[in-house]
């Protein structure tokens, strides 16, 4: 899929597009890394690529303003750190493009309420959030497609959990472009075939979350060698003593996934490598590598955030590139729904 070029417009190859992003409402984790981050550091190169920090997302659940300014910073740096090249992407708060929300508002008057209703990450948010169940929990999924859509994005690199959401996103796009006319490109999911879904440390059969109250079950990336290492190594695993990649043991299958995705391993060779020897050996090498792995990512990471003034230039020149596109395709869109051009 990575790599197909659209057909030649105007003498020129375009590239396809992929637009992505994160919520600030806490430091990025290593599932976050391993399900997305990762994935569009690689595809940022063959693609023509927008990543925005998703500040208004964050604010359906309650966040306190400093903490949310802070965080805003502190992810655009870790995508920076993590190896996305603001020379080759286009990297952008979200709130700094006003489109978004305009987009927002024609989407939200496409969309049913049912179709809302069944998102299971409303059901699992507003359930954890049980005192403020607001509407913008609710409409969550429109924003997102708003995002993607109003850059005709070909391709959404996402975790597992956003597959729902994409496919409203489609869905959407579809209904716009049949109610009106073809306008919007329906975007595909790129989900990973491995780390797609990085399990939480303490309670395997969950996702690792950056918001589980239990500070053992995620790894930050901004974590240090010793919080990394102590984390891995009371990972919960299972009664058995073999190192095989079986999903019916999803503590082992976990921790197998993160060494695979730290050192470039296949399953095959971790299980050859660790035959004949027991989880605590198997724990200290995955630790050692995420260790050896997130030590120059975090290293970058505080260069980076060091100099705000730097940082946020480089946040308004990338909301700057996204207006521009942005404006055009909500011009194109007021045009079509019946608004008078102002
Ligand atoms: P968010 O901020 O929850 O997560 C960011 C990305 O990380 C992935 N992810 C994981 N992948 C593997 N294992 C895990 N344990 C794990 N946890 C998180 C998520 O799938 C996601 O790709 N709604 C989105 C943000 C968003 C967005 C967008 C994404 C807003 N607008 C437009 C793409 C395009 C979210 O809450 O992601």
């Amino acid at each position: 899929m990575v790599g197909i070029l659209a057909p030649m417009t105007e003498g020129q190859q375009q590239k396809k597009v992929i637009l992505s992003g994160m919520q600030p409402t806490n430091d990025l984790t290593i599932g976050q890394y391993c399900g997305a981050l990762r994935n569009w550091v690689e595809l940022q190169h063959e693609y023509e690529s927008l990543f925005c920090v998703v500040d208004l997302h964050a604010i359906t659940v309650r966040q306190e303003p400093a903490k949310l300014r802070k965080r805003t910073l502190d992810v655009a740096a870790m995508y920076m750190a993590a190896g996305i090249d603001p020379d080759v992407s286009t990297l952008f708060v979200q709130s700094h493009v006003p489109e978004h929300t305009q987009l927002n508002w024609v989407l939200t008057c496409l969309t049913g309420f049912g179709e809302c209703s069944r998102m299971t990450q409303f059901k699992d948010k507003s359930a954890m959030h049980a005192d403020n169940v607001n509407v913008g929990l609710f409409t969550y999924p429109i924003l997102m497609a708003a995002d993607i859509l109003l850059y005709n994005a070909d391709l959404v690199p996402v975790g597992e959990d956003q597959r729902q959401h994409l496919e409203l996103t489609r869905n959407l796009a579809e209904r716009f472009n049949f109610h009106y006319s073809p306008t919007f490109t329906v975007p595909e999911p790129f989900i990973p075939k491995v780390g797609a879904k990085i399990m939480s440390l303490q309670e395997p059969e969950k996702k690792m979350s950056k918001s589980d109250p239990n500070e053992k079950a995620t790894i930050f990336m901004v974590d240090t060698d010793e919080q990394i290492l102590s984390k891995v190594k009371r990972a919960v695993t299972d009664s058995g003593t073999t190192i095989v990649y079986d999903e019916k043991r999803p503590g082992v299958a976990n921790l197998m996934t993160l060494y695979s995705i730290t050192t470039g391993k296949s399953n095959a060779e971790i299980e050859r490598e660790f035959a004949g020897l027991g989880y605590a050996e198997f724990k200290d090498a995955v630790g050692h590598a995420i260790v050896t792995f997130l030590r120059p990512v975090r290293e970058r990471y505080v260069a980076i955030r060091s100099d705000e003034d730097a940082l946020k230039a480089t946040l308004k020149r990338g909301a700057e590139a996204a207006r521009e596109r942005a404006r055009k395709v909500l011009r194109k869109v007021y045009k079509k729904t019946g608004f008078v051009e102002f």
